[in-house]
């Protein structure tokens, strides 16, 4: 008799990094799969589900503007209620540390299926920060049955935590699955993408192109303010730069953001590009300023230095290997470190070295084998 799977996710980043294991799921005759999107995001969504060509068989549509946290979080626990009873899945899939995952683990829970967390056992051991995805992920590292590990050093994380090692497998990270999908697709002779010949027109690829995305929560406010400072210098003493942000569409982001920075001749703000664009992009970037956790995974697979506008990681492998850097939101340290990658060339091809610490693009393929051999 074939097993049922539900595959659970609601933002952009979890459903780049859920597709691949959709994929693999919905190829293989020993399983039932079934996908349920919570649309915590809803365009930033729709964008990923177009390109992996994914159809939601349940679609909770929960994004409200500006939303909070307690409603969020309740609203997705009652939804999922009678997707759960409708499916009886014999295993939930939940993905890294958004309200989705938590929320979606809980109710999983209550149905009394096995809860399976990919992306298991990041840890900055420190629920502040960033908030609230570390509360999010340590809360569905407790939830969950079955604990698929980017790196071993998740892995250990979560054996300090007394998790059962015959329920964690190293797997690496399916951001990297995605990627090499993605970037096979993009660079196909007949693929054509209206926002990538867009690009062409607003960007000058002989200048050095700098990547700027920035959503997280604790940096809303004060931090953002900051960033913002410091991309404005660097582009009024630097006209050979060129400055492209892919402008998150929270409210809290947008508006500061479009305040800040809007106007500026060398400074490009744009909204969210579709996930092809923006693989696109970082390949012809120069340097990644970020507060994305993806994008810390996914620029060592193309030899991208990247300044993390923060000051902890649960992905500390790419700063021991020396392509990411953690700076935190302060203005002077962001201008100084771009300043010195944009002019001392050995110190930034020390910083470009092409390494895959998240994986090698087997990820979902070690997932579903471990869940066909239980
Ligand atoms: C969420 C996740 C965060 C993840 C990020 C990825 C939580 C608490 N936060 O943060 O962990 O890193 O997604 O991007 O789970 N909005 C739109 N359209 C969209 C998406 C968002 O308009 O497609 C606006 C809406 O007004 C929405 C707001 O952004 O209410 C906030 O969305 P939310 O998912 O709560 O927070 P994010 O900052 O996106
Ligand atoms: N991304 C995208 N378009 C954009 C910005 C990012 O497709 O305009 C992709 C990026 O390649 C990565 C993911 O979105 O895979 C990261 O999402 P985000 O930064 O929103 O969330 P986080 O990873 O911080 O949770």
């Amino acid at each position: 008799m074939s097993r049922t799977n539900l595959i659970v996710f609601g933002t952009r980043p979890e459903a780049i990094k859920m597709a691949p294991l959709v994929q693999k799921f919905l190829k293989n005759k020993n399983f039932v799969t079934k996908v349920c999107v919570t649309a915590q995001h809803r365009e930033m969504l729709d964008q990923v589900l177009d390109f992996f060509e994914i159809t939601p068989d349940f679609d909770l549509d929960l994004m409200r503007p500006n939303q909070n946290l307690y409603s969020l979080t309740a609203t997705i626990i009652e939804n999922m209620k009678p997707v759960l009873e409708e499916v009886k899945p014999d295993y939930v899939y939940v993905h890294g540390d958004t309200t989705t995952s938590m929320a979606v683990g809980i109710a999983a829970f209550y149905s009394g299926a096995k809860i399976c967390h990919v992306e298991a056992g990041l840890r900055t051991f420190n629920r502040q920060y960033p908030f609230p995805e570390e509360f999010n992920r340590q809360l569905t590292g407790k939830i969950a049955d079955y604990h698929f590990s980017p790196t071993e050093l998740s892995k250990s994380n979560l054996l300090a935590e007394n998790t059962k090692e015959e329920n964690i497998l190293v797997t690496g990270n399916t951001v990297i699955d995605a990627l090499l999908y993605g970037i096979d697709k993009v660079n196909a002779e007949n693929f054509k993408d209206a926002e990538i010949e867009n690009l062409k027109t607003i960007l000058n690829f002989q200048n050095k192109i700098i990547l700027v995305t920035g959503h997280r929560r604790e940096n809303h406010g004060d931090g953002l303010i900051s960033i913002c400072a410091a991309l404005k210098t660097i582009a009024e003493k630097h006209p050979e730069v060129e400055i492209i942000y892919p402008v998150h569409l929270n409210p809290n982001v947008v508006g500061p953001v479009n305040e800040l920075l809007g106007g500026i001749k060398n400074i490009f703000l744009v909204s969210p590009l579709a996930y092809p664009a923006f693989i696109w992009l970082m390949e012809k970037s120069y340097l990644i300023i970020t507060d994305s956790g993806g994008i810390q995974e996914e620029a060592p697979s193309l030899g991208k230095p990247v300044l993390v506008t923060r000051t902890t990681t649960e992905r500390p492998e790419a700063v021991e290997e020396g392509t990411v850097i953690l700076l935190g939101t302060n203005t002077d340290s962001i201008i100084e470190e771009t300043e010195k990658l944009l002019t001392n060339v050995d110190y930034y091809e020390g910083m470009s070295m092409l390494h895959n610490p998240y994986g090698d693009g087997k990820s979902a393929e070690r997932i579903v084998n471990f869940i066909e051999a239980l």
